[in-house]
């Protein structure tokens, strides 16, 4: 076996644009190193920007787009031990994560139980474990706090509702489709909103008269804006994502009056500066919601590497659950 299939850019511009289906060497696993072999990837919106030239730390190109998937351990170089062929381990994206084979040091390589299901571990990396971050690090939330967020739908919205009612905590979601409502409400959400509907002003009945205390933004402009309105005195409000692109703005008054807070998070810095064995810490949780049947992520539909382009058309439309390459 000597070349692969992987969907990659030589320039930074729009993913329907510049990716392509090439072919590349596979790598082979160096001394302490292990190669693993793709079983799907996720497409996040986070793949958009690095493809983009806009997110984080960028890869040099040409490069392999995807951050997320998982792997099976296909060869192990020479001192490997800790691994098996035949493990399942979250696929080295690192250098792109849409691409059938490639290698890492065994250290970096984080292990996934083998009853969690193919699918599920291919979207647990980056949203659950960030879900799980925005309710556990940025501030004590006793049982029974309330919480807002928007993009209620989002992976990481998903994993919110279904990880707040584990942990005892109470969520008011806001969407931008009707048709959202009860699927949400089925999976433990406790309130569902229309965005841009006047919500906020009842958001005091919603709560029985009981304080926000945390709202996680991953929208931005108005929609931001719309929480720290509902936010009860010294709320926090967190961002982690620019779904609009737009300014977050952060309204005099409450800063002032009501001691309103705002502050970010980014799960990929938060594992550097962690480090690796509190990120394990973070994943096993997330794994025993997994197995435990407190979190599960709807998948929208899995293509196969040749259909990319119909999977990226496909991830632009209202959906509910993530879409997946398989090689
Ligand atoms: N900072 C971190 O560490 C971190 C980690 C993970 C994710 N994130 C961020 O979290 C956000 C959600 O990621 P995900 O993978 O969970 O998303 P996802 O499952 O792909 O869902 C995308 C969400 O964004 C909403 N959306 C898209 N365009 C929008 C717009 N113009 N206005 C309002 N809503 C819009 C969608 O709503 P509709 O269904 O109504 O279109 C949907 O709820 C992204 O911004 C991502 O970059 C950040």
């Amino acid at each position: 076996m000597c070349s692969q299939k992987a969907i990659r850019h030589h320039s930074f511009g729009k993913p329907e644009e510049v990716l392509k289906l090439e072919e590349i060497s596979v790598p082979e696993p160096q001394a302490g190193e292990v190669r693993v072999r793709l079983l799907a990837a996720t497409i996040n919106p986070s793949d958009y920007g690095m493809v983009g030239g806009s997110y984080g730390r960028l890869r040099e190109l040409p490069a392999i787009a995807g951050r997320e998937g998982v792997g099976v351990v296909d060869v192990l170089g020479e001192g490997v031990s800790g691994l098996a062929v035949g493990d399942f381990v979250r696929f080295p994206g690192e250098a792109g994560a849409w691409c059938e084979y490639a290698c890492a040091p065994v250290g970096d390589l984080l292990a996934v139980p083998s009853d969690v299901p193919v699918e599920q571990a291919a979207v647990s990396f980056i949203n659950p474990p960030t879900a799980y971050c925005l309710l556990r690090e940025v501030v004590d939330l006793a049982p029974g706090s309330w919480v807002v967020q928007n993009a209620g739908n989002s992976a990481v919205g998903l994993s919110v509702i279904q990880m707040a009612r584990a942990m005892g905590l109470k969520t008011i979601s806001q969407v931008r489709r009707e048709a959202l409502i009860e699927p949400l409400k089925a999976m433990g959400a406790d309130h569902v909103v229309l965005e841009g509907s006047d919500w906020a002003k009842t958001a005091n009945e919603l709560t029985g008269g009981e304080p926000i205390r945390l709202a996680l933004n991953s929208i931005g402009g108005a929609s931001a804006t719309d929480q720290i309105k509902v936010l009860g005195d010294s709320g926090t409000q967190v961002t982690f994502g620019g779904m609009v692109g737009d300014l977050v703005r952060f309204p005099t008054r409450f800063l002032i009056f009501n001691d309103v807070r705002m502050v970010g998070f980014w799960w990929d810095q938060w594992s550097r500066r962690h480090g690796v064995e509190c990120v394990r810490e973070v994943m096993n949780a997330v794994y025993a919601m997994m197995l435990s049947g407190d979190l599960k992520l709807p998948i929208e539909e899995t293509y196969a590497f040749q259909n990319f382009q119909a999977a990226l058309a496909h991830d632009k439309q209202p959906r509910l659950g993530k879409i997946l390459l398989r090689p």
